[in-house]
């Protein structure tokens, strides 16, 4: 059987730090903490065997505890090198009963400052199961434990993990290394874990992303529910979580002031639009970026100048990206940039920014200010030919999401509401396998309505409730849903 190691964290001893923000955290998550309530006698997701690859932070733990409290086995990562709270990790691995000596809590693996040979690591121990089962369960966060899965099994099928090529960047050469790591250990792991994952919830854009492609080329293998498009998810966490984090981090990274400042924001879908909003509050003058007419007319309609990133990169204070694209901040935009402007990316993935190329400027020198904080400094003789004195600019957590590197992340209340939804589709997927067919389902609409009742209470808000008269008039019924499917909210 494979070895399942209990737990690796930095620091046990950080446990009781976590414990205090976790307990603080619970009361803000007003929605998670009604689903423990509802589901304790029931116990839905007793028999689940949940692997996890979400970003372990305190509220993470507080999704992590819920599914516990619901019957679940679970095992957990942290998706994203960076984001990990270590004092978070510590207590969830400790659990509310255990002691650091006597740790009695969830397998955790993970911890801030990963490299991507451990990253990987971690992601295939929440696979590995106690007695050489698998998990029932995935629950993601841009998709990488659901791309191991998929690449395994089908590198397995293939009889033979297909070797590096040399233009492979770097992490996929690690994936293919994790892949071989694990199939010499147990030559059927990834179709044995496949075979018995009943589905996936995926939390994010560029992770629901990766499971509509997957399932169009006829390759997925499991069902999936694709948690970011409730609109209690992405339209709350990917616009209100970002307008408080992305501060955050830029706030802790830098301390610069934004008042007066030209801020460049890079895409203006969810997280687009909380950045530019943040960044205008703070008095920030906003220019967008958009490839898609659509969000470039609302960018406009909302007040911010939209401009193509060429033209205005050379007066930019701060550039912010949140597409979900790769390549659009290139080393050559970032040669054009002013002495100490501030590059940060809030996109799942650090392929916004080309950190590549921008190591590549003849001459560069990277020093770290702090950790997750670099200066780059660009050699004069180098700089588009023209004799400018040296300069430098600051990139926030080397290209990868900064409101997680920098920052510790959204704020429990709104997170709440994006886990309340993951619970909920962990519940529908494991409880009734019939509804949700191969393929990426969203949350009924009933469930969505339901995650923004369990949050209206602790805001103190007083919902109208429809007359019969009213609600024939409108074609619903009294308790909802109240919108078509279509509506956009
Ligand atoms: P979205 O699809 O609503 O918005 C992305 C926008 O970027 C679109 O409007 C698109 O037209 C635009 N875009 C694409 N390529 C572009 C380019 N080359 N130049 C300018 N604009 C471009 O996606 P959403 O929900 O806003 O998410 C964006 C990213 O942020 C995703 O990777 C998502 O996974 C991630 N995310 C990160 C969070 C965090 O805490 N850091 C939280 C939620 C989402």
């Amino acid at each position: 059987t494979d070895p399942a190691l209990p737990y690796k964290v930095r620091d046990l001893g950080l446990a009781e730090q976590g414990r205090h923000q976790i307990r603080l955290a619970e009361h803000e998550m007003p929605g998670l903490m009604s689903l423990r309530e509802r589901f304790s006698g029931s116990q839905p997701l007793a028999g689940a065997r949940i692997a996890g690859s979400l970003h372990m932070t305190v509220q993470t733990a507080v999704l992590i505890e819920t599914l516990v409290a619901l019957g679940a086995q679970v095992r957990w990562a942290s998706c994203n090198i960076f984001s990990t709270q270590d004092e978070a990790a510590a207590a969830v691995a400790v659990g509310p009963d255990g002691t650091p000596e006597d740790p009695q809590g969830v397998p955790v693996f993970a911890w801030k400052g990963e490299t991507l040979e451990e990253y990987w690591w971690c992601a295939t121990q929440i696979m590995l199961w106690p007695e050489g089962e698998g998990p029932n369960m995935i629950l993601d966060d841009g998709g990488d434990a659901t791309l191991l899965v998929h690449k395994g099994r089908e590198w397995e099928g293939l009889g033979a993990v297909p070797s590096a090529q040399p233009e492979d960047p770097e992490e996929w050469k690690v994936i293919l290394e994790t892949v071989r790591a694990g199939l010499a250990e147990h030559p059927t792991r990834w179709t044995d874990v496949a075979a018995g994952v009943r589905g996936v919830t995926e939390e994010t854009t560029t992770g629901v992303h990766r499971l509509y492609q997957l399932h169009e080329a006829g390759e997925l293998v499991f069902p999936a529910i694709n948690v970011n498009d409730s609109v209690t998810k992405s339209k709350f966490d990917n616009v209100y979580g970002i307008r408080h984090s992305l501060l955050d981090g830029i706030n802790r990274a830098t301390d610069m002031l934004i008042g007066g400042k030209v801020a460049v924001v890079c895409g203006y879908g969810d997280v687009g639009k909380g950045c530019a909003e943040s960044l205008r509050g703070q008095g920030a003058r906003v220019v967008v970026t958009e490839v898609d007419p659509i969000c470039a007319l609302q960018a406009a309609m909302d007040g911010y100048q939209v401009a193509t990133l060429e033209d205005v990169v050379g007066q930019a204070d701060f550039v912010i990206t949140a597409t979900g694209c790769k390549d659009v901040v290139t080393a050559e935009h970032m040669r054009r940039l002013k002495d100490k402007a501030v590059v940060g990316n809030i996109g799942h993935f650090d392929n916004e920014i080309d950190m590549a190329g921008l190591a590549r400027v003849p001459g560069v020198r990277r020093t770290e200010i702090k950790p997750q904080v670099h200066e780059w400094t660009l050699a004069a003789e180098h700089l588009d030919g023209t004799q400018r004195p040296e300069r430098s600019i600051i990139v926030l957590s080397e290209g990868r999401l900064l409101n997680l590197g920098n920052a510790t992340g959204h704020p429990s209340f709104v997170m709440s509401a994006s886990f309340s939804n993951q619970v909920l589709a962990q519940v529908e997927l494991f409880t009734r396998p019939d509804d949700y067919p191969l393929g990426v389902h969203t949350l009924r609409k009933e469930l969505d309505e339901d995650v923004a009742r369990l949050h209206l209470g602790a805001l103190g808000a007083d919902l109208t409730e429809l007359t019969k008269e009213q609600a024939a008039y409108l074609g619903v019924d009294v308790a909802g849903p109240y919108k078509p499917d279509p509506y956009r909210y």
